[in-house]
């Protein structure tokens, strides 16, 4: 029996998973949201995606993560590896949240929260982005920075800080 549906007590348990290299203040305005809704939330960053070689190690996302969220104390960060649906079940989590920011995230979400139900009888929430973060990615934002651009806007400071410590070791 899941949290949810143990009377109440344990309350809602919801999972934010994603690669987070780096987190955005696309992703900190979800987590802030959902914190808000539900009880608790685990932001969980995802190990060995198949994705390219991602510019932060998984200690340097999670330490971002925890250090950007500390003004939450319902938010938890850990990590998995293997699929979402055998992750969520292990944590008995209730519910999968997700951001969505465009119509194409729609098409691709859609199809994976519906596997992710069929896998584990979770149910996936989305949240629509807020427009001042709709074109925000974690590629986007580092391609900028490492362009030269501004970027402050975009990303917490501990990873600000990150990203110019990465650049200044590449000098
Ligand atoms: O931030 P991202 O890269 O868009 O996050 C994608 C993520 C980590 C949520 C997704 O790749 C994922 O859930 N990976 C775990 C593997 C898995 O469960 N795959 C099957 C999905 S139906």
């Amino acid at each position: 029996m899941n949290g949810a549906s143990y009377g109440g007590k344990r309350g809602v348990h919801a999972i934010y998973p994603g690669s987070f290299d780096p987190l955005t203040f696309g992703h900190v305005d979800v987590i802030e949201r959902a914190a808000h809704i539900f009880d608790h939330v685990l932001v969980a960053v995802v190990v060995n995606p198949q994705k390219r070689e991602p510019l932060f190690s998984l200690d340097e996302r999670k330490r971002l993560i925890e250090e950007s969220m500390r003004h939450l104390d319902n938010v938890d960060v850990a990590d998995f590896r293997g699929l979402l649906a055998h992750y969520v079940k292990v944590k008995q989590i209730d519910v999968i949240v997700k951001g969505l920011r465009v119509v194409s995230d729609f098409e691709s979400e859609m199809s994976t929260a519906l596997m992710n139900r069929s896998l584990s009888n979770v149910d996936t929430v989305f949240l629509p982005s807020d427009p001042r973060y709709s074109f925000l990615s974690s590629s986007l934002v580092k391609e900028v920075f490492f362009l030269g651009g501004e970027i402050d806007q975009y990303v917490p400071l501990p990873v600000l800080r990150t990203l110019h410590e990465k650049r200044d070791l590449l000098a």
